[in-house]
C-alpha cells in the first residue's frame, strides 16, 4: 500500500505518478533550508495545499513557516515543527 516515487520539488509540474493531494501526513525535514526564499515559499504553499483537513506537515528543527503563509495552518507541537491544517 506504499508507493515510492521521485519528485523534484523545484519543478512546477506535479509528479506523473499518482495523486499528489489529500495527505494526512507530510514529512519534509531538512529540505527547505537548502532552497532560496522564493522556492522555499512556493514549495511550502504547494505542500500545504496537498494536506487534507487536519493533516500535518512536519518540518525540520531549523525550518519554519513565515506568518503570512500560516493561513489555515496552526503549529500544534511547538519545538517539534508539526503544523496542522485546520478542518
Ligand atoms: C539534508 S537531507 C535531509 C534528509 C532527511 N529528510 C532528514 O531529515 O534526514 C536533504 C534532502 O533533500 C532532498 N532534496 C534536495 N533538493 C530537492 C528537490 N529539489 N526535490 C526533492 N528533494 C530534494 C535531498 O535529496 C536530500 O534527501
Amino acid at each position: 500500500m506504499v508507493t515510492f516515487i521521485y519528485h523534484d520539488l523545484a519543478s512546477r509540474t506535479p509528479p506523473r505518478e499518482g495523486i499528489f493531494s489529500d495527505y494526512h501526513l507530510i514529512l519534509c525535514r531538512n529540505v527547505l533550508i537548502y532552497f532560496e526564499r522564493e522556492l522555499n515559499e512556493r514549495v511550502l504553499k504547494y505542500l500545504s495545499g496537498c494536506l487534507s483537513k487536519n493533516g500535518c506537515l512536519v518540518l525540520g528543527e531549523a525550518e519554519t513557516i513565515p506568518q503570512r503563509l500560516m493561513n489555515g495552518l496552526e503549529l500544534v507541537m511547538p519545538g517539534m515543527k508539526v503544523f496542522r491544517k485546520r478542518g
